[in-house]
Formats: structure tokens, C-alpha cells, sequence
């Protein structure tokens, strides 16, 4: 079996919050999104991944590499534009062979990940496997419906009225018959080769279709609370481990990860919570549910339940919570009187203000 991983779409700006244009490495504790799939790929035995990749290519190329930090042995596949998921299997077919496959979109995150799909379809072999999860709104997924025994009997792609709430999570298996449904199916009304559309076309051949229902599901919408609720998700699962310096003055409780190179001194940290590779973190409170990325300096804060990307620093300020701060921002205290708030803030910039 292999797996074929996408990472293209165009590269667009997510939100102020990120340099990166790639959504796939969109950081959740502290680590991109598109790693949490590679790994959940390696643990459900799978080697050999195709990584589909756009107009961002160098960005992932840069972070992935040969994939041997993940045991991956890793094929880069261009698509010039991206046209569907279904136009992904269409190029990838070369490379796939005749092997059943994962098809794994790079920018979904699943709790636990896929070792138990990955049996369950060796054991079944359907001509494609399907995961859905219960979402707020369907309109912007795949939608399926399902009849009394949990058959899938119908797709559709991003409905206006959709005719239930079970959304196609990004997690596919397949046999090789979804060759014939991509060449077989027509652009949808967004120009794209829908892989929903495909699977339809499994469904109204007769083939056998199989779902698995989960909870635990994420993808950045670029919703705030959705991206610290994942982040506490997944920093409950984070290793205790002190790689940088701990001074005799500071106290670590919990599940804490203090990185290579960071230095701690005079601060309480409070787990689960990462301080990632040279942070300095001085006199200041880091609370549950924090991922402060590389390079940072929080000095003299108290910072809570908050996602701090690389390169910024927190100087003098408390107290800090529920935040989402991106790469390479200043938060330093306003001089006390007069009274006032100095911002600069980016495009889209959300700030509430404690007056
Ligand atoms: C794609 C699929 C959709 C699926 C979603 C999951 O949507 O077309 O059926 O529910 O991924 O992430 P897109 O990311 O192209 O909007």
C-alpha cells in the first residue's frame, strides 16, 4: 500500500497570523499540521508517499525533505494547478500503480490517527473507505448521506442545502478502481475534479462504498478557537522532556517540554505547555495549554491557554489569555500615563483590550 499525501492549492494567506502561505504547515503545538499526517502514515505501516504539491512546492520541499526523518521514503509530484483532489489521483497515477492507497489531505488533522482505518480497509478491501465526522456546517465539506444500515448512499460536494451533518473528513482509502471514477467524472461548477463526485460514481457502479464515523477531527479554518482548542488537544499529549536549561529559581509542573537551547529562569511554568528551541522565558508565568514556538522571549509576563509563533517576544505584560500571537511581534506595556494603547496591528488583526 502507499499513500499519497496533498499539499498543493494555491498559496494564499490564511490569516495575518502565519508567514507561511502553505496551510499545511500551519503549526499546532509547535509542529505542522502536515506532520501530524506524515506520522499517522509511518505508524499505519505505510513507507512509500506521494506528496502532491502547488505553487507551494519549495516551502514544503524545505520542510519535509526525503521524509527519512519520518521513515518515509517520500516522491514529490507537481501539479500545475490545482484542480481537484480527483486531477491529484489523476497525475498521481504513475505512481501509484496498481496499489491501494491513502489519500491523505495535508491540512486535516485526526486525533489518533489512522492505524485502525488503515486495518479495518486491509481487512475489507472495499473499493474505497471513507471517514466522516459531525460538523457545525457542512456547506464548506463533502457531505454524505447514509441509509439505515450506515451505507453510504450519497455524496455531495459543499451542498447549499445539506441534506445531513456527517462532513467527508480527509483521510481516503482506496483500491485501484478509483482509477477509472477520476477519468470517468466532469469539473464541478468550482472547475475541479471532485474526489466526492468520484466516489459517487463507485457508488452508482455498484461498488462497495464503506464509512467510518470519528470524533477528534480539526482543520484550520482559521477560526481562533478551533486552533487553541487542537493545540490544548494535542498538548495533552506531549512528552515531559527538558532539553534546555532550567534554573534552581524556576519550577516546572506537569507536562512540560522545555526545547533545545531555551533558557528558564525565575519563571513557574505550568503544563501541558511547550517552550520551543532558544526561548528565554524570565521571571514570567506560562500556564496550561501554551505552545511558545522557537525563538521567543517572554519576560516578566504571565501567559495562559495561547499560541506564540516564532521569533516574538512578550515583555512586561499580564495577563495574557486565550491569544493567538504570530511571528515576530513586539508586546511591550504602554508608557502609564497618560493611560493609553499604542497597536500596531496587522491586516485582519483581532485585539480585545481589558479598559
Ligand atoms: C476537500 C473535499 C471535501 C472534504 C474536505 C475535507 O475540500 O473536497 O469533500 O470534506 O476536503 O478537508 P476542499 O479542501 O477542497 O475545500
Amino acid at each position: 500500500m502507499k499513500a499519497l499525501v496533498l499539499s498543493g492549492g494555491a498559496g494564499t494567506r490564511l490569516r495575518p497570523i502565519t508567514h507561511t502561505s502553505a496551510k499545511q504547515l500551519v503549526p499546532v503545538a509547535n509542529t505542522p499540521v502536515l506532520f501530524y499526517g506524515l506520522k499517522a502514515i509511518a505508524d499505519a505501516g505505510v513507507t512509500e508517499v506521494g506528496i502532491i504539491v502547488g505553487d507551494t512546492a519549495a516551502e514544503i520541499r524545505e520542510a519535509v525533505g526525503d521524509g527519512s526523518a519520518f521513515g518515509l521514503d517520500i516522491t514529490y509530484i507537481p501539479q500545475a494547478a490545482p484542480l481537484g483532489l480527483a486531477h491529484a489521483v489523476l497525475i498521481a497515477r504513475d505512481y501509484l500503480g496498481d496499489e491501494d492507497f491513502v489519500m491523505y489531505l495535508g491540512d486535516n488533522f485526526i486525533v489518533g490517527g489512522i492505524t485502525d482505518l488503515v486495518e479495518r480497509f486491509r481487512a475489507e478491501r472495499p473499493a474505497a473507505q471513507i471517514m466522516l465526522t459531525k460538523v457545525a456546517d457542512p456547506t464548506s465539506f463533502g457531505v454524505a448521506v447514509l441509509d439505515g444500515d450506515g451505507r453510504v448512499v450519497g455524496l455531495e460536494e459543499k451542498p447549499a442545502k445539506p441534506k445531513s451533518d456527517l462532513a467527508l473528513v480527509g483521510v481516503y482509502l482506496f483500491t485501484p478502481a478509483i482509477h477509472e471514477a477520476v477519468r470517468a467524472v466532469k469539473p464541478s461548477g468550482r472547475g475541479e475534479l471532485e474526489i466526492t463526485d468520484a466516489i459517487q460514481w463507485l457508488i452508482d457502479d455498484g461498488r462497495d462504498v464503506h464509512s467510518t464515523t470519528i470524533s477528534g477531527y480539526w482543520k484550520d479554518t482559521g477560526n481562533v478557537t478551533d486552533m487553541l482548542e487542537v493545540n490544548r488537544l494535542v498538548l495533552e499529549t506531549v512528552e515531559p522532556v527538558v532539553e534546555g536549561s532550567v534554573d534552581e529559581e524556576s519550577e516546572l509542573i506537569g507536562r512540560v517540554r522545555v526545547e533545545a537551547g531555551a533558557r528558564i529562569t525565575g519563571s513557574r511554568i505550568v503544563g501541558p505547555a511547550i517552550i520551543g528551541r532558544d526561548c528565554v522565558v524570565k521571571g514570567a508565568y506560562v500556564g496550561p495549554f501554551t505552545a511558545i514556538a522557537d525563538h521567543c522571549r517572554i519576560e516578566d509576563c504571565e501567559i495562559e491557554y495561547s499560541i506564540v509563533l516564532s521569533g516574538s517576544s512578550l515583555t512586561g505584560v499580564r495577563r495574557i489569555e486565550a491569544s493567538l500571537i504570530g511571528h515576530d511581534v513586539e508586546v511591550t506595556p504602554a508608557p502609564r500615563s497618560p493611560s493609553s494603547h499604542r497597536l500596531v496591528l496587522g491586516d485582519h488583526s483581532k485585539v480585545q483590550i481589558s479598559s
